[in-house]
């Protein structure tokens, strides 16, 4: 993979400046975030040089920009998941291309399964931290110091900032956000119930496939992360019926008049404290 080439071939063909917020929409995240958008550009992954093709059902693959209630981002709609065999090179290789044009705020979005016993199928949850049993991290290997550091710093990999303006969004936009700690697994089975009550007494609040390695890359490169989780699914328990990928989709669609409230309100808020404060933390 070669992050020049890709970075500038993204400078040519993005129009205008590069805005410095990128979103990651998950599984039912990439059609509604795309219609709130006034598109600028939308170039398929299929035509950016360097980028890995995303191959699951739902992830449309296209890197979009444009503007939502009058911020300017960048939006991935499709994301490439670990476990359709991406190395986490791969996975997270947008996230280093982002940086190196100048990226500075990362939002992250996903489809969860729920663990916290408060949790209901189409809550949205605010990540607070994350617990990483993907049992495989994007840092490893030869470190490039022009990136990061070495052995970098997770005690704020989940920004306060950022994660304060999604709050005030919600509040201001009357939409009910839960908070909790977001678990990765690397997929692509669905959890038994014994591993969700491990995770429960390990303290994760929902468990999911991706976005881990994500906020790893971006954290190490200093870029601040929020992201939110829809809860599509409890994750599994005892008695409970099987779980499927439509399930997660279906369960996406029917928060979406929420998602796009809070979304709008969020955006605006988010771009601000960014612009407020960009060194931060
Ligand atoms: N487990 C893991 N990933 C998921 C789930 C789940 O229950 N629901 C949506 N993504």
């Amino acid at each position: 993979m070669n992050l020049k080439q890709t970075v500038e071939f993204l400078e040519s063909r993005l129009s205008g400046e590069v805005p410095s917020l990128m979103m990651v929409l998950g599984s039912g995240w990439g059609e509604l975030i795309a219609e709130m958008m006034d598109i600028e550009s939308r170039l398929s992954y299929s035509d950016i040089p360097g980028f890995p093709v995303s191959t699951v059902e739902g992830h449309a693959g296209h890197l979009i920009s444009g503007r939502i209630a009058g911020t300017r981002l960048l939006a991935m709609q499709g994301r490439f998941h670990y476990y359709e065999g991406y190395s986490m090179a791969e996975v997270t290789f947008p996230i280093r291309v982002f940086r190196e044009l100048g990226g500075r705020g990362l939002f992250l979005t996903n489809a969860a399964g729920g663990i916290d016993s408060r949790f209901q199928p189409g809550d949205l949850m605010l990540i607070k931290d994350h617990i990483n049993l993907m049992g495989d991290n994007p840092l490893r290997g030869p470190n490039e110091t022009r990136h990061g550091p070495r052995f970098p710093d997770m005690t704020a990999a989940w920004d306060a900032g950022l994660a304060g303006a999604v709050r005030t969004a919600a509040r201001a936009s009357s939409v009910d956000i839960k908070e909790g700690v977001y678990l990765a697994v690397s997929g692509p089975n669905f959890e038994t119930p014994a591993e969700i009550r491990a995770f429960a007494t390990l303290g994760a609040s929902a468990v999911g496939m991706s976005t881990v390695p994500e906020c790893l890359v971006a954290r190490h490169a200093g870029m601040r992360v929020v992201g939110i989780s829809c809860i599509t699914n409890v994750a599994a328990h005892e008695g409970a019926a099987p779980l499927s990928h439509e399930e997660v989709g279906d369960v996406a669609a029917a928060a979406r008049k929420r998602v796009s409230a809070l979304i709008g309100a969020a955006l605006p808020r988010i771009e601000e404290t960014l612009n407020l404060n960009p060194d931060a933390p």
